[in-house]
């Protein structure tokens, strides 16, 4: 695990409470597997919620306990991987500051996801500074673990591009001190919420990690399907049906062809098709659902896992730090 020569993964969340479906097949599944063969670094991005959630800070820390209870629920090993707290590790600040320096402001302000944000978020003043330095503190993040390898959703990579290009520029400036970090794009389960749309807390249409048999059993029975399957006579295709990715994810490939071919042929109802989803679906959430209970009744265990996973990430930072300042010449008073 401390194997030197293994790629080093750093990836970051942020802590927006209880973690749904999409979260667990989009990334943690993929994280799970990740800290097996790599020396994995993931951390709640507690500094990143604030540049859009700067006006309800008495929500972090408990949707950040909520957050780490479900990594570990989902198998995230702390002997495996360094799970800590973003602001607890107060070289980030450092080195987005250093970062800064060498940013120019144009690689930000064409950044496509800041552009699209501006327009989306409306009811919140984002002519900000923070706002705008988001992938400065998402490169100091991933570059102060020298990290080559960052597990990442399709919307992070020109942030990842932007990481290159600052790393990049330090290195020409002051001699190469951080490797290149690259995208990991495995290519993460869809998992659509129960409306049709991407699922999203925000949406509304999410089953929660762990949820209980009862509310996932309904949310399922409920949630919308192929859209041209007015009838149980009507024929659907399940590649435009989020059930279908779910099963995709859950059920045997013997259960995906019967869904597949009878689908299209309106042999199952959609009804016949979800009890089936939730004959796999079900147990898993109480798998986990249980692993979420043990861990809520030893708070004290998650808080200290991720006590000494933060005091791991600090001792590295540490020494990246001491060779930044040694490279910029600021690392002596007088
Ligand atoms: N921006 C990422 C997101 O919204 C979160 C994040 C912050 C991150 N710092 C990171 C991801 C460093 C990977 C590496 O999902
Ligand atoms: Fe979706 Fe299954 Fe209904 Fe087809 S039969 S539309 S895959 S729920």
């Amino acid at each position: 695990m401390t194997d030197p020569k293994l790629p080093i993964v750093v990836s970051g969340m942020r802590p927006t409470g209880r973690l749904h479906l999409g979260h667990l097949h989009g990334a943690i599944a993929n994280w799970v597997r990740l800290q097996e063969i790599t020396r994995a670094h993931f951390f709640s991005a507690d500094w990143h919620a604030l540049t859009t959630s700067y006006h309800e800070t008495d929500k972090l820390k408990q949707a950040e306990f909520e957050m780490f209870v479900d990594f570990l629920a989902a198998g995230i090993d702390p002997a495996k991987t360094v799970l800590f707290i973003q602001s607890q590790v107060k070289e980030h600040a450092e080195l987005f500051l250093l970062l800064g320096m060498i940013t120019p402001i144009g690689w930000l302000e064409r950044s496509p996801s800041y552009k699209e944000m501006r327009e989306q978020i409306t009811d919140r003043d984002l002519a900000l500074y923070g706002f705008l330095g988001y992938p400065v503190l998402m490169a100091a993040d991933i570059i102060l673990y020298k990290a080559t390898m960052v597990p990442v959703g399709a919307d992070q990579v020109t942030h990842l591009e932007l990481t290159r290009e600052i790393a990049r520029k330090f290195n020409f400036h002051y001699g190469e001190v951080f490797p290149e970090p690259k995208p990991l794009l495995t290519e993460a389960a869809k998992v659509v919420g129960t409306d049709g749309r991407k699922m999203s807390k925000s949406y509304g249409n999410a089953i929660e990690l762990g949820e209980a048999a009862e509310t996932t059993t309904k949310k399922v029975m409920g949630a919308v399907t192929d859209p041209a399957r007015k009838l149980r006579k009507d024929p659907g295709n399940p590649d435009l049906c989020g059930i279908y990715y779910l099963h995709r994810i859950y059920s045997t490939a013997e259960t995906q062809g019967w869904v597949n071919e009878n689908c299209r042929t309106a042999g199952i109802g959609c009804v016949d098709c979800k009890k089936k989803l939730l004959e796999r679906l079900v147990p898993d959430q109480e798998r986990l659902r249980e692993a979420r209970e043990k861990l809520l009744s030893r708070p004290d265990y998650v808080r200290d896992v991720v006590r000494d996973g933060t005091a791991r990430a600090r001792a590295e930072a540490e020494r990246t730090m001491e060779q930044v300042r040694i490279a910029m010449h600021l690392d002596q008073n007088l």
